[in-house]
């Protein structure tokens, strides 16, 4: 069945990626709108659609079948939770990177912050798991994964550039993370290039196959062979590596 989609957000080819990947099918994109082929039944298109960061409204035949509901993700808003810091991501983005991740069962953020990325999985019902260096950071997103009833498999201090030291070889389904960028989060001592470089080695290995990165990367950051060259003057982009 034909189905098309109006999208949202800054980079629709992103847009339409997470529409792909929450489908599990391809599809064609001109402008805001994209167009499937589905065979979900119409319950499970909705259950599907409902996990959706950028997915505006959905049509079949051109008749409206289903529309982002306004306020979703109030409650969970940064100044809503609990523990608070400026580094912390808002939920709807931390939503489109879980999103892009394709994890069924789990997910990892090695560096966590105050726990956007694993309030949004454990919502959407994945296991979460999550790092950082900063034992107080670790803190905040014990208290806002309490707060909104999610249970962790795991919270740990790592050096997410030292991850192997910490997880078996070949045995995380899915990453997400937003490493600091030199502005307002720290930076550890290491250079970012370095960190990003070695974090992203280390990432590999902990992998499984097929296990994807999703990693908001500085524009500014030049990596050869492990970061694509990036046009146009967006600051940060958001890139999706599958092992
Ligand atoms: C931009 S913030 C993460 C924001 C997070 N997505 C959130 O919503 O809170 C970057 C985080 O990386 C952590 N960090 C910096 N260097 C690290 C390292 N080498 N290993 C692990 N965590 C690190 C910082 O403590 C900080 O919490």
């Amino acid at each position: 069945m034909i189905y098309t989609f109006k999208l949202s957000g800054e980079n629709l080819n992103l847009s339409k990626f997470e529409v792909e990947t929450l489908f599990k099918t391809k599809c064609t994109r001109r402008g805001k709108i994209a167009t499937c082929n589905l065979t979900q039944a119409p319950k499970k298109l909705k259950e599907i659609a409902d996990r959706s960061a950028l997915i505006k409204k959905i049509y079949k035949n051109g008749v409206k079948v289903w529309e982002f509901k306004q306020g979703r993700y109030k409650l969970r808003e940064p100044m809503a939770r609990p523990a608070f810091h400026p580094t912390g991501m808002k939920p709807k983005m931390a939503r489109m990177l879980v999103n892009l991740t394709g994890a069924k069962k789990e997910i990892l953020d090695p560096f966590c912050g105050i726990g956007a990325t694993l309030i949004e999985a454990g919502v959407l019902g994945l296991k979460v798991s999550g790092s950082d260096y900063d034992p107080r950071m670790l803190d905040r997103t014990k208290t806002n994964l309490k707060y909104y009833k999610i249970k962790p498999k795991k919270i740990f201090k790592a050096d997410a550039t030292k991850l192997s030291e910490h997880l078996k070889k070949n045995s995380v389904e899915a990453i997400t993370c937003d490493p600091p960028y030199g502005q307002s989060s720290t930076t550890s001592d290491k250079n970012l290039r370095n960190l990003f470089r070695t974090f992203m080695i280390e990432a590999h290995k902990v992998l499984k196959k097929k296990g994807r990165l999703v990693i908001i990367i500085p524009s500014k950051l030049k990596i050869p062979g492990l970061i694509p060259k990036v046009h146009g003057g967006l600051t940060r982009q958001i890139v999706v590596l599958e092992k």
